[in-house]
């Protein structure tokens, strides 16, 4: 049935109705943000809120001083084949400003407000964000995009505008300005970004011409800001962690003689995807035998024979957030004697040195230290090694590194603070026919990585649900698993 709402509206008193209008504006905002926005292809109903991004901005614009401009780009896209590209991840620093995960975006930030004609007719802003125009008969291609609007009502921006309008726009804002921060040239700028760039670094030119305008970098600016996780970033770290912790356990209870690394593979990222995992942390790495020494192997092309060890570095991605784990896997469910004394040693290394973790203490030089004092006693003790300083042939990387963003994550100084998250990951490999080792230790490679947050008194083992004792990883293994779909 039609209602005549005008008249409905006419016969109330202004107070009621503009309650009516309120409750009606925030029904359907509550409704909007419960069921994503579909008219701009967004679905999820857990991203970061447009709160988060703003208050970065804020801060970035403290830091910048008060006459100053700055300027961040999106990534670029990456060709993979002819007419195909690589799926799309933003930069992480101008996702951290924005929330905006769509190419040929640009950011730009004055700490003197100007005055913009947008959207919202002509108003004075301090941010605006330049993305492209919506274009029907594209989306119809490449899917749904935020347009202009899009990115005032979904990213809460001030301002913002097409991407073609970045020059002029520049040009308005740079002469009331005393420095300008200019991000360094992203090495493979393709498309619109590489017009940006070239925009920017004219821009660049003149003002260095001019000589009267600092230019600066602003990306240390940033990284510093991202190196305390917010509440919310931890909430999805912990969502990344979880549900690589549930893919983990799957490999373990699934792993068989005779399977392929690339099916365990197949599990850790079915499990991990399945729980909405957009991405992988990185490639995952699934290593066994004379690839459990190698430690980036990412081809898992080998099939897995009973009595080696796998090792298996894997980790999910949640809404841009990532996770880092690393479990040594007994193929045939247990560890063989030499294998379990390498494991006792990293287990050890990983337990003494994660337990110097809390706010001041320099990672470097402390957790780093005693992991690598603990496996250089421990290689000593069984003859691996006859020099201590030979520990190096076989843990040659460092124990950690921060996690966010970013897998390999920023820390400017090492030294630990409230609301980081590092990993701990010692690791003990030793290739086949290494000089002077007994063979039993050939082709054996154990890492145990674990995701760590430093909280104010000490630190909250994020990991600490999925088992690191070998007893405990044995038993796991006897439990049944989804397993993989045979290989035709
Ligand atoms: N997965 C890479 C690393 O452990 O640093
Ligand atoms: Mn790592
Ligand atoms: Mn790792």
């Amino acid at each position: 049935m039609k209602t005549n709402r005008s008249s409905t509206y006419a016969k109330m008193p202004v107070r009621t109705a503009l309650a009516v209008i309120l409750t009606a504006w925030s029904v359907s905002f509550a409704f909007s943000q419960a069921t994503g926005y579909p008219e701009y292809g967004l679905y999820d109903t857990d991203l970061l809120p447009p709160s988060f991004f703003k208050a970065n901005r804020e801060k970035l614009l403290r830091a910048i001083g008060d006459s100053a401009l700055a300027v961040f780009y999106s990534a670029p896209e990456h060709t993979r084949i002819n007419d195909t590209e690589f799926k799309y991840r933003q930069d992480n620093d101008f996702f951290y400003l924005t929330g905006c995960n769509q190419p040929n975006s640009l950011l730009l930030l004055s700490s003197r407000p100007f005055e913009v004609s947008d959207t919202s007719g002509k108003h004075s802003v301090r941010e605006i964000l330049f993305v492209e125009e919506r274009n029907p008969a594209r989306e119809t291609w490449t899917g749904r995009q935020l347009g202009p609007y899009g990115a005032i009502t979904v990213l809460g921006f001030e301002s913002a505008l097409p991407n073609s309008v970045i020059e002029k726009t520049l040009g308005k804002i740079i002469p009331n300005t005393k420095e300008a921060y200019f991000p360094l040239e992203p090495s493979q700028a393709e498309g619109k970004l590489a017009e940006f760039v070239r925009t920017v670094e004219n821009y660049e030119r003149l003002l260095q011409h001019w000589g009267r305008v600092g230019i600066r970098n602003p990306v240390p600016l940033v990284r510093q800001m991202r190196e305390v996780k917010s509440p919310e970033e931890l909430r999805l770290i912990r969502r990344a962690v979880d549900i690589s912790m549930d893919g983990h356990r799957q490999m373990l209870k699934s792993c068989k003689p005779g399977m392929y690394e690339y099916q365990l593979q197949a599990l850790f990222e079915y499990v991990t995807v399945s729980q909405g995992a957009e991405y992988m942390a990185y490639p995952c790495i699934v290593g066994s035998n004379e690839n459990s020494v190698i430690l980036h192997y990412e081809s898992n092309r080998r099939r897995l024979g009973a009595g080696e060890v796998i090792v298996a570095d894997c980790g999910a991605e949640y809404h841009n957030y990532a996770s880092d784990i690393t479990r040594t896997i007994p193929v045939g469910g247990k560890f063989t004697a030499p294998q379990r004394q390498i494991y006792d040693i990293v287990l050890s290394a990983q337990e003494k040195s994660m337990d110097l973790m809390k706010p001041g203490v320099n990672y470097y030089a402390i957790v780093n230290k005693k992991a690598i004092d603990v496996v250089r006693d421990g290689l000593l003790k069984l003859g691996i090694i006859k020099d201590s300083a030979d520990y190096r042939k076989y843990f040659m990387h460092g124990v950690g590194h921060p996690v966010g963003l970013d897998v390999h994550d920023v820390s400017l100084t090492g030294v630990l603070k409230a609301g980081e998250v590092w990993t701990v990951e010692p690791g003990i490999y030793i290739p086949a026919h290494s000089e002077g080792v007994d063979p039993k230790y050939w082709n054996i490679g154990v890492r145990l990585e674990d995701d760590v947050l430093v909280t104010e008194n000490g630190y909250e083992l994020l990991t600490k649900d999925l088992p690191r004792d070998p007893d405990a990883v044995e038993r796991l293994m006897k439990e049944p698993g989804i397993g993989a779909l045979p290989v035709k």
